[in-house]
C-alpha cells in the first residue's frame, strides 16, 4: 500500500490546513510555527518556540545560519528578558506607555514581539513603528529585515517621505517617519490599516509625533481594536501615561525596562572653550593616546563640520601613527549625519581596525555624529562620548515669520542622554567640553518640544484637511503658541488654501495632497497657468534634496568655476532647472557629474523625488506643459514662483548690498534680523531691486539663500492681497511698491487672472476635484 500524505487524506479535511500540511509544500514541515497563536492572547512561551524553530513562521522558509546567530545576540537585550510581562500588558491594555534605557532594544524588538502577538498578517494589518528621523526608520527596518529573516521591503519594510520600501499585501511590520503617518491620516483617519501603532522616541517631542499623540488619542476612543504603544527613552513618562489615560482616575500603564547600563565618569573643561570643533579634535585625539581601549562618540552639529573633523583627525592620528607606531594604534574615523548614503551609514556597525603588528596596539573606532546617535541609532562598543554640547535646533520667529536650524547648547537631559551611550558594553567617560557651572546654570532641563519653536503652515494645513477646524481646542500635549497658529492661518488665507472664514478650499485640499510646504505645491498646481509646469516640477524637486553642489576644500577654486559656467544669472531657481536638465542631456553620467563638482546622488534622489510628484501631479489632473520661448519661458517661472512665494520676498535697500526682507520691518525701525545679505552661494551677477528667497540662514550675519530676481509689477498682480499697501509699514519698500500700484492705475491693467486669490482657479479645481469623485 502506497503511502498518502496527510494532505492528501480527504478524512483530515476538517483539520485545519496547517495541521493538514496544505501550503507548505515541504514534508518535513508539517505544522504551522504559529499554530495555536490566538491573537493578542500570546504567551512568552509560544513565541520564544517559534523563534527558535526552524521555520520562520512569516515566510514558512527555514531559517538562515544568520538569523540564529542574530537570534543569539538578541536574546541578551534587556528588552528579551522581559517578554512575557510585555504580552501580558500587550493582551491586556489598549495603550501603553513604555520607557527604556537607549540600546535596551525598544525599536527593534518591541514591534517583533507585538508582530507575533497581535499577528497583523493574518487580517490584513499592519504594525506601524514612527521614528523622527528618517535615517533611523531606514536604518532599523533594515536590521528588523535581517533579524527576521526576511528581505527589507517584503515582511517588513519603511516608509519615508519620497521613498516606499513596502509591498502592499505582504509588508506587516512597518517602519516611517512620523511625518509619513501623519501624512497616512489625511486619507485614512482612522488609520484602519493598522492594528497596533508604536510611536518611537516619544521623549523627543517632534512636531509630527505631538500631532499623532493628539490624533491617536481621539482614534482610541473610536477604535478600540486599534493599539498603541508610546515608547520613550527618558524618565518623564508621566506625563504620557496622564495624557493618554483613558479614564480620569486612572493613567495609562507604564511598561518599563530597567537598563543594563555601566557608570560613566563625567570630565567638565575647567574654562569655557572657544573653539568647540577644535577642542572636541584635541579631545578625541588625546582619549586616542591616553586612554584604555574603547571606541569614542564625538557629538558634532552638522555634515560639514562633521566630514571636516573626520579629516583633521585621520590626519592627526596618522601622523600619531607614524610617529609612534610602538604605542598608538590606527585610528578609523566614521560620520554619521541624516543625508548620508545608506551603506556608509552602516559602517558604524563595523568593528575597529585590527592591530597594524600582531602585538601593536589595538585600534580604535570614532565615529563623529549629529544627534542622530543619542537614542535614534545605539552604537555597541563605545566607551568615550566627546560632548560639545551643541546641537543644531530648529528655532521659529512667528514676528518675522523665519525658520531656521541654528546651533543652539543642548538640553541637560540630552547631556545626559549623550554621557550615556558611553556605558553600554562596560564603564565609560564623558568629556564635557563646557564647564560644569554652564552646566547647571546654563542649560534647559528639557528640549522644548518643536511644536514650540516652529513654523506649523504645513501642519495646520495636514489639520484641516483631517477634519479639525478647531485648533485652539485640539489636545495638544503642549500647545503652540496663539501668535504662531495665527501665522499659519495668514499664510495659507494668503495662498488661498483656506477661505476667509478658515475653511479649507479646494485648492488647499490638493495642496495638503502634496508633500510639500504649501508655498511649494501652490507653485506646482499654478504652473499650468504660467505654461512651465515641467520646469517649476523639476525646481521643486530640486529644493526638496540636500545640495547638489560639491565644493571640496583643496578644490574650491575649481568647483566654483564649475558652477559658474551651469550658472543662470536671472536666478539660482533657474540655475537649479539648468543643472538638472545638463545632468539629464548628459544621460545621468556618474563621469559628468563628477567633473562638474555635482552629488550625483543628490541628482538621483531629484530625480526620483521629482517622479512622485508628478505623479501626484497627474493624479489631479494638472497638466505638464512648458513653452518653447526660453527667454518667455524663465519670465513666466519667475512670476509663477512669486505665486507661491510672495511672502518671502526682500527689497534692496540702499547700495552695500542690504536687503530688507518685506512687511517684517516695523516702521523706522527695521529689526536686526529682517536686515539680510545674498548669500556668498547666490548666483546672481548684480543686486536687483526685489529678489524672492527660498531660504534664510543665520551664519557670521543673516543670509537668504536660492534666490532669483522679480519685478514689482509682478508681485502686486501675483499676490495682489499680500501686497496691499494699507498693511505695510511706512518706507522705501512702501514707496516703491507704491510706484508699482501707480504704474498699474496709469495703464488701466484689469485685475489679472493669473495665480491671484480669489481667481477663477479655485473654482476650475473644485470641478476637476469633483469630477475626480475623491471627495
Ligand atoms: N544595523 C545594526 N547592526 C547591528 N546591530 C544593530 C543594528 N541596529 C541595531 N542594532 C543593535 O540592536 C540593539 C538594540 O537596539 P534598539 O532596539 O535600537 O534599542 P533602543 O530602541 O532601546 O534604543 C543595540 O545593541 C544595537 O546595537
Ligand atoms: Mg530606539
Amino acid at each position: 500500500m502506497s503511502e498518502s500524505k496527510p494532505r492528501d487524506n480527504p478524512y483530515l479535511a476538517h483539520l485545519p490546513p496547517s495541521q493538514r500540511g496544505v501550503g507548505t509544500g515541504s514534508k518535513e514541515i508539517t505544522k504551522d510555527p504559529l499554530f495555536g497563536f490566538l491573537p493578542r492572547k500570546v504567551k512568552g512561551d509560544q513565541v520564544r518556540k517559534a523563534m527558535d524553530g526552524d521555520v520562520n513562521p512569516f515566510t514558512k522558509q527555514p531559517h538562515s545560519g544568520q538569523y540564529k546567530k542574530i537570534l543569539e545576540t538578541r536574546k541578551k537585550l534587556p528588552v528579551f528578558a522581559q517578554m512575557d510581562e510585555f504580552l501580558k500588558i500587550f493582551s491586556e491594555n489598549q495603550i501603553i506607555v513604555m520607557v527604556g534605557e537607549t540600546g535596551s532594544g525598544k525599536t527593534t524588538q518591541i514591534p517583533q514581539f507585538v508582530a507575533y502577538s497581535d499577528l497583523p498578517h493574518t487580517k490584513g494589518k499592519m504594525v506601524a513603528c514612527t521614528q523622527p528621523r528618517r535615517v533611523a526608520a531606514m536604518s532599523v527596518a533594515k536590521r528588523v529585515a535581517d533579524e527576521m529573516d526576511v528581505q527589507l521591503g517584503r515582511h517588513v519594510g519603511y516608509s519615508i517621505r519620497f521613498e516606499d520600501m513596502t509591498e502592499a499585501g505582504t509588508t506587516f511590520l512597518k517602519y516611517m517617519t512620523d511625518g509619513m503617518l501623519l501624512r497616512e491620516a489625511m486619507n485614512d483617519p482612522s488609520l484602519e490599516r493598522y492594528s497596533t501603532i508604536i510611536l518611537d522616541e516619544a521623549h523627543e517631542r517632534t512636531l509630527a509625533t505631538d500631532i499623532l499623540m493628539g490624533l491617536l488619542k481621539g482614534i482610541a476612543k473610536k477604535r478600540k481594536d486599534l493599539k498603541i504603544i508610546i515608547m520613550s527613552a527618558t524618565l518623564d513618562a508621566l506625563k504620557f501615561q496622564k495624557y493618554f489615560s483613558l479614564r480620569s482616575d486612572a493613567t495609562a500603564p507604564l511598561f518599563k525596562v530597567p537598563g543594563r547600563t555601566h557608570p560613566v565618569e563625567v570630565f567638565y573643561t575647567q574654562e569655557p572653550e572657544p573653539d568647540y570643533v577644535e577642542a572636541a579634535i584635541r579631545t578625541v585625539l588625546m582619549i586616542h593616546r591616553a586612554e584604555d581601549p574603547g571606541d569614542i562618540l564625538l557629538f558634532l552639529t552638522g555634515e560639514e563640520e562633521i566630514e571636516d573633523a573626520c579629516r583633521k583627525i585621520k590626519l592627526e592620528a596618522d601622523d600619531l601613527l607614524n610617529q609612534d607606531p610602538s604605542s598608538v594604534g590606527p585610528l578609523s574615523c566614521i560620520p554619521l549625519y541624516s543625508s548620508l548614503p545608506p551603506q556608509q551609514q552602516q559602517r558604524i556597525f563595523d568593528a575597529a581596525p585590527p592591530p597594524i603588528t600582531k602585538d601593536g596596539p589595538p585600534g580604535r573606532k570614532v565615529v563623529v555624529s549629529t544627534n542622530i546617535a543619542e537614542t535614534s541609532l545605539t552604537i555597541d562598543g563605545i566607551v568615550y562620548v566627546v560632548d560639545p554640547g551643541f546641537s543644531k535646533q530648529k528655532v521659529y520667529n512667528p514676528r518675522i515669520r523665519v525658520e531656521s536650524l541654528l546651533v543652539s547648547p543642548i538640553s541637560k537631559a540630552s547631556a545626559q542622554q549623550r554621557a550615556g551611550r558611553a556605558g553600554r558594553t562596560r564603564p565609560g567617560k564623558c568629556f564635557r567640553l563646557y564647564t560644569e557651572k554652564d552646566f547647571m546654570k546654563e542649560l534647559e532641563e528639557q528640549t522644548h518640544p518643536e511644536i514650540l519653536r516652529s513654523n506649523l503652515s504645513n501642519t495646520v494645513l495636514e489639520l484641516m484637511k483631517l477634519g479639525i477646524k478647531d485648533l485652539v481646542s485640539f489636545d495638544y500635549v503642549d500647545a503652540p503658541a496663539p501668535e504662531t497658529l495665527m501665522r499659519a492661518l495668514e499664510l495659507l488665507n494668503y495662498l488661498a488654501a483656506l477661505d476667509d472664514d478658515g475653511n479649507i478650499t479646494p485648492l488647499g485640499g490638493i495642496m495638503a495632497e502634496f508633500p510639500l510646504d504649501p508655498q511649494l505645491a501652490k507653485l506646482l498646481i499654478v504652473s499650468p497657468e504660467f505654461k512651465c509646469s515641467n520646469e517649476l516640477l523639476t525646481i521643486t524637486a530640486m529644493m526638496s534634496v540636500p545640495n547638489v553642489w560639491l565644493r571640496p576644500n583643496n578644490q574650491r577654486r575649481e568647483a566654483d568655476a564649475a558652477k559658474a559656467a551651469l550658472t543662470v544669472p536671472d536666478g539660482d531657481h533657474l540655475t537649479l532647472l539648468n543643472v538638472y536638465n545638463q545632468y539629464v542631456l548628459n544621460k545621468h553620467d556618474k563621469n559628468w557629474c563628477w567633473t562638474n563638482y555635482l552629488s550625483q546622488r543628490a541628482l538621483q534622489q531629484a530625480d526620483n523625488v521629482r517622479a512622485q510628484l508628478q505623479r501626484t501631479m497627474e493624479r489631479f489632473d494638472i497638466d505638464l506643459i512648458s513653452l518653447s520661448d526660453e527667454k518667455k519661458l524663465f519670465v513666466n517661472i519667475r512670476q509663477a514662483l512669486v505665486c507661491g512665494f510672495f511672502m518671502q520676498v526682500a527689497h534692496k535697500e540702499g547700495e552695500k548690498g542690504n536687503y530688507l526682507t518685506v512687511k517684517d520691518n516695523q516702521a523706522s525701525q527695521p529689526s536686526l534680523i529682517s536686515v539680510v545679505a545674498l548669500h556668498p552661494s547666490c548666483g546672481l551677477d548684480t543686486q536687483p531691486e526685489w529678489v524672492i528667497f527660498n531660504e534664510f540662514v543665520l551664519t557670521t550675519r543673516p543670509y537668504i539663500r536660492t534666490v532669483s530676481e522679480v519685478k514689482a509689477e509682478w508681485l502686486i498682480e501675483f499676490a495682489a492681497n499680500y501686497f496691499d499697501l494699507s498693511t505695510f509699514p511706512d518706507g522705501e519698500t512702501k514707496r516703491a511698491l507704491q510706484r508699482a500700484w501707480n504704474k498699474r492705475a496709469g495703464r488701466g491693467d484689469k485685475k489679472s487672472s493669473k495665480g491671484s486669490r480669489q481667481d477663477g482657479s479655485d473654482e476650475r479645481l473644485a470641478k476637476k476635484r469633483r469630477t475626480d469623485g475623491r471627495d
